[in-house]
């Protein structure tokens, strides 16, 4: 089944490319209708507009979320999405917008959940010592990085690494594991 997605995200964009490499490579059957951003300058809608995607800006405003969440529920619906993807969208969607779309959202993160939840995950796996890293698509849940796992990958850490490194190598993977993910849900649905 090839699903419509539409996908969130507030900073450079790379899941998002990713994922739609795979698609115009024909690796993956699915189209993104439309990317939002809280941000009106994210690099993520400039690679929308190039890739010939539909790109929305929709001003958040901290002290009433439900603003933003109503504008990003409508066009989502308006554009007939069947998969929301969380690519570097970095605010916490409350309860209400995600029982909205029961099981649908998905979110990246770069550590191998349930370990590392939240902001500079990265940082948290090196301030551990942990040997392997590396970085999970779930399934949004109102609890925050907890909903169930759709994919991992495992990623070495080095002695020498920063934060930049390791994110840098997690990265990569993301790369993969979004398509492989969406893939999988696919699977389920056919
Ligand atoms: C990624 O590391 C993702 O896992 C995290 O935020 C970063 C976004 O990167 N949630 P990009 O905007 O997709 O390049």
């Amino acid at each position: 089944m090839s699903l419509t997605l539409g996908v969130l995200a507030s900073g450079r964009g790379s899941n998002f490319l990713a994922v739609q490499k795979e698609i115009e490579a024909g690796r993956l059957d699915a189209t993104i209708a439309v990317l939002i951003s809280d941000r009106e300058h994210a690099p993520a809608l400039d690679l929308a507009r190039e890739h010939g995607i539909k790109s929305v800006h929709h001003a958040y405003d901290r002290s009433d979320r439900t603003v933003f969440e109503k504008a990003a529920a409508e066009t989502l619906e308006a554009h007939d999405c069947d998969l929301m993807l969380l690519a570097g969208f970095m605010r916490i969607l409350t309860p209400d917008f995600i029982n909205r779309f029961p099981g649908k959202i998905l979110n990246i993160h770069p550590s191998l959940l349930p370990s590392f939840k939240g902001l500079h995950p990265q940082q948290q796996a090196l301030d551990a010592g942990v040997k392997f890293s590396g970085c999970t698509v779930h399934v949004v849940t109102a609890e925050l990085d907890a909903g169930p796992i759709v994919a991992q990958a495992v990623v070495p850490v080095e002695d020498e690494d920063n934060e930049d490194t390791l994110s840098a190598r997690i990265l990569e993977k993301e790369h993969t594991i979004y398509a492989e993910a969406i893939r999988e849900i696919e699977r389920r649905q056919s």
